[in-house]
């Protein structure tokens, strides 16, 4: 099988957020975040399962550690629990939470891995939840920056690239307006100040950043979806205008261009919050790099029963199993293959917002992967990520700015609503024995790492 060919410095990496691997949820004196009361709420996990043990990667971070080795990884993306660092999100500072942390980051170095680290994977810390209502208080923007200075004064000397935050999109809209994920939410007000003020964080934490560590590179992680109108009528077609902006340029338009995009923008000012003076001034600095995170493109129709908004978008073929539909392969979260679009995006943010310089930050694929004999045999998977690497590939070759590639996952995971029902792993875990088989992607992976002569230790 052929392998995508990316320039002999382009770094290769799997992605983890805390929540879905580390488990401990009260270890060291962690602090509770809304994750840890959300899937201990009844009915809220679609399996009943929870967390808190999943990968048990804090009690055992050599494990994972010796996965990325095997894969010939140079690159880690990982995100730091809030509460572990702060139990109150503010104030107090927890150093046994902080040690894991540069414990963790020494690992890596040791091993020549380069750490990236996401500095909000979703897991407000329950306090500013209580407090002032998560995100959607205008304080908790100013919270996070100081957060984010304490961990980049204790980290910065040896981690040099931040995130400042996990797709904003899914944890304001899903979290706050459709209520599928922690604090689960039904409020449209709640929402668009949750996006506005995780913006306004993102710009504060990035000012913070660059004074502690001068050196670092801070960016943004976006998840992007490109829309397209479910049929040729003049209704959808607008509607998926909209739905483009709700996805996708609301946070592209307010981080380089400094404004929110219209006519979704005028739609809302019904529920929108006040948008400061210098708001957007902070929202639009200069940031280092664009984490783009990459699944799926999508269809949206006109939908007179929305409010506000007037839009919905098809609910993809999902029965939970990988199917064909239509000739077309679906993986088993109902996500459409298809490669071409993840191109069209790269390209469109190449030639729309100034080639930033990019890294793809999540990009994968669940299917129902079972053991045979000792083995994991995914060929679906592969199949995967030859087409959206090889999609990367041409992508730099036709100019986009992008450096690196990171996988999702590393390794099974917690997948948030979803439990443990869905595997998106390069290596598979038995969350009960807690035992891992490199699956055939893993294998292949490793093969095209070290088909491109990357040097296994990324020196
Ligand atoms: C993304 C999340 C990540 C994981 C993947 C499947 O939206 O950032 O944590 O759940 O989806």
């Amino acid at each position: 099988m052929p392998y995508p060919q990316f320039p002999s410095n382009f770094l290769f990496g799997a992605a983890t957020a805390a929540f879905q691997i580390e488990g401990s949820p009260t270890a060291d004196g962690k602090g509770k975040s809304i994750w840890d009361v959300y899937s201990h709420t009844r009915g809220k996990i679609r399996t009943g399962e929870n967390a808190d043990i999943t990968c048990e990667t804090y009690r055992n971070p050599e494990r994972d550690l010796a996965l990325m080795t095997e894969l010939g990884l140079n690159a880690y993306r990982f995100s730091i629990s809030w509460s572990r660092v702060l139990p109150n999100g503010r104030g107090q500072v927890n150093q046994k939470g902080l040690d894991y942390y540069c414990r963790l980051v020494d690992l890596l170095l040791e091993r020549g891995i380069t750490p990236f680290i996401t500095l909000f994977h979703w897991d407000t810390p329950q306090a500013l939840q209580e407090l002032c209502g998560g995100f959607a208080g205008r304080d908790t923007a100013y919270y996070f920056a100081d957060y984010a200075e304490v961990v980049v004064k204790a980290l910065g000397d040896r981690a040099k690239n931040w995130i400042t935050l996990n797709e904003p999109l899914e944890h304001c809209a899903f979290g706050y307006l459709l209520g599928d994920l922690a604090p689960g939410h039904h409020n449209p007000w709640e929402y668009i100040r949750a996006a506005h003020h995780q913006l306004l964080g993102h710009g504060l934490a990035l000012e913070r950043i660059h004074a502690a560590s001068p050196d670092s590179r801070v960016g943004l992680t976006l998840s992007l979806t490109p829309i397209f109108p479910a049929t040729s009528q003049p209704k959808d077609i607008a509607a998926a205008h909209v739905a483009n902006q709700f996805f996708n340029d609301f946070f592209l338009d307010g981080v380089f261009k400094g404004s929110y995009p219209d006519p979704f923008w005028s739609k809302i000012r019904l529920v929108r919050p006040s948008v400061k003076t210098d708001d957007m001034k902070i929202i639009s600095q200069p940031m280092d790099f664009l984490g783009v995170n990459y699944y799926s493109r999508e269809f949206a129709r006109a939908a007179w029963n929305v409010p506000l908004l007037g839009f919905w978008v098809d609910e993809t073929q999902v029965n939970h199993r990988e199917q064909v539909v239509n000739g077309r392969q679906y993986t088993n979260f109902g996500r459409e293959i298809y490669a071409p679009t993840f191109y069209d995006t790269l390209m469109r943010l190449k030639n729309e917002y100034g080639n930033p310089t990019m890294y793809i930050t999540e990009n994968g694929a669940s299917f129902t992967d079972v053991v045979e004999n000792g083995e994991v045999h995914d060929p679906l998977r592969i199949a995967f990520l030859e087409s959206y690497m090889e999609a990367a590939a041409q992508a730099i070759r036709d100019g986009v700015n992008l450096h690196g590639y990171f996988i999702w996952s590393l390794m099974d995971n917690f997948e948030w609503q979803q439990g443990f029902s869905k595997r998106f792993g390069l290596v598979y875990v038995d969350h009960a024995t807690q035992q891992r088989i490199i699956k055939d992607s893993g294998r292949w992976v490793a093969k095209m790492i070290r088909g491109q002569g990357l040097p296994k230790s990324g020196q």
